[in-house]
C-alpha cells in the first residue's frame, strides 16, 4: 500500500493536548494534515483548564515543520472548535472524537451530576463537534469520523456506569452516522482502545503499561480516517499493537406463537434455546432481522401460523406476589 498522505486534509482532534490525542496529532501532521489541536487542558476528572496542553502540542508540530492551530474550547462548544478549523484552514475533513474524562464511582454513590457530566463530555461533546462538521462533510462529499469508545463501554466495568453508558452510546452514534453518511462518502468508525496515559497509569501494573504505548493506537485511527478507507460503521478493539474487530452476534432465537401459551413461564422454559448460538447471525442493519423474525408483518404472521403453539403445561407459574415492580 502506498503511503497514506493527509496533505491538504484538515483534521480536528479533540482532547489532543495529551495522551492518545497528542500522538494522533503528531502523526497526522507528519503526514501533511492541517491539524486543529483541541484541548481545554483540565484535570482527569474534568476540573480546571489550561491552554498550555494544546499549545505544547502545536509548538511540537510546528517545530517538526507541520501545520497546526490550538483550540481551547470545551467539546460541548463543538461549533466553536469547527469555527477554529474553518477560520484557519477553510473547512474540516476529519473529526477524531477523543476528548474524555473519568469520574469513577460505585453506582450506589453515583449522583446525577457525576452521571450527566460523563454523558456530556463524551457523548454530547462528540455530537456537538460532529454536528458542526457535518455540513462541510456533505458539501465536499468527504468526511471521516472516529469515535472513541472503550472496553468499559463494550463490556461494562465496576465503578464506571457513567463512563460505560457514554462510551457505548458513541458506538450507536457512529453506526447511525455511517448509514446516513455513506452516500456522501462520509465514514464513521469506532475504536475501543487501551493505552498508557494518565487515565490508566494509576490503574494498571507497570509491566502491562510498558506494552501499552499510545503510539500503537495511532495507525488504526490514521487508516480509518484516510480517503482510502471504505470501512464504515465498524468497531475495533486496539491495544498494545493488537487490532481486532468487534461485532454483534444474535443467537438462533425462538419465535413464540402469539396466543395464550405465550407467557413469562413459556419464555423461562425456552431460555436454553434463546441462549443457543449454534445458529447465530451477525446483524449489521436494522432490517437484518433474524429469519425467524422476518422482514415484514405478512411473513411474520405466516411464520407464526406455521408454528405449533408452545406447550406450557407442566411449567410452574412464575409468581410475583409481594414483589414491588416499577414500570
Ligand atoms: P487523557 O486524559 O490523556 O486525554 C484526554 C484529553 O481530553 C485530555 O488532554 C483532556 O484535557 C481532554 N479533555 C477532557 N475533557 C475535555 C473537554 N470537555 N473538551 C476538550 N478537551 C477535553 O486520556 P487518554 O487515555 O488519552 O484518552 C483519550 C480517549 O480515549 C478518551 O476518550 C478515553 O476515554 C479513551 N480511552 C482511553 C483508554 C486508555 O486506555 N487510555 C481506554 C479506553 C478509552
Amino acid at each position: 500500500m502506498s503511503e497514506l498522505s493527509f496533505k491538504d486534509k484538515v483534521v480536528i482532534i479533540t482532547g489532543a493536548g495529551g495522551g492518545l490525542g497528542k500522538h494522533y496529532a503528531l502523526e497526522y501532521a507528519k503526514r501533511g494534515a492541517k491539524v486543529v489541536v483541541n484541548d481545554l487542558g483540565g484535570a482527569l476528572n474534568g476540573q480546571g483548564g489550561d491552554s498550555k496542553a494544546a499549545d505544547v502540542v502545536v509548538e511540537e508540530i510546528k517545530k517538526n515543520g507541520g501545520v497546526a492551530v490550538a483550540d481551547y474550547n470545551n467539546v460541548l462548544d463543538g461549533a466553536k472548535i469547527v469555527d477554529t478549523a474553518v477560520k484557519a484552514f477553510g473547512t474540516v475533513h476529519v473529526v477524531v472524537n477523543n476528548a474524555g474524562i473519568l469520574r469513577d464511582t460505585q453506582f450506589k454513590k453515583m449522583d446525577e451530576k457525576t452521571f450527566q457530566l460523563l454523558i456530556d463530555v463524551h457523548l454530547n461533546g462528540a455530537y456537538k463537534v460532529t454536528r458542526a462538521a457535518w455540513p462541510y462533510f456533505r458539501k465536499q462529499n468527504f468526511g471521516r469520523v472516529i469515535n472513541t469508545a472503550s472496553p468499559a463501554g463494550l463490556y461494562g466495568n465496576f465503578g464506571q456506569a457513567n463512563y460505560s453508558a457514554a462510551k457505548l452510546g458513541l458506538l450507536g452514534f457512529a453506526e447511525s452516522l455511517a448509514k446516513e453518511g455513506e452516500k456522501y462518502n462520509i465514514r464513521a468508525n469506532t475504536i475501543a482502545p487501551l493505552a498508557r496515559s494518565r487515565m490508566t497509569e494509576s490503574i494498571l501494573p507497570p509491566p502491562i503499561l510498558e506494552q501499552l504505548n499510545p503510539e500503537k493506537v495511532a495507525p488504526l485511527v490514521l487508516y480509518l480516517s484516510h480517503e482510502e478507507n471504505k470501512l464504515n460503521g465498524e468497531t475495533f478493539e486496539v491495544a498494545a499493537g493488537f487490532y481486532a474487530q468487534i461485532r454483534w452476534e444474535r443467537s438462533g432465537g425462538v419465535l413464540f406463537k402469539p396466543d395464550a401459551s405465550f407467557t413469562a413461564e413459556a419464555v423461562g422454559a425456552k431460555f436454553e434455546e434463546i441462549l443457543n448460538f449454534d445458529d447465530s447471525a451477525k446483524p449489521e442493519l436494522l432490517k437484518n432481522q433474524h429469519p425467524k423474525m422476518l422482514n415484514d408483518y405478512q411473513s411474520l404472521t405466516n411464520a407464526a401460523r406455521e408454528l405449533k403453539p408452545f406447550d406450557a403445561s407442566g411449567i410452574s407459574k412464575i409468581s410475583l406476589k409481594d414483589k414491588v415492580v416499577l414500570i
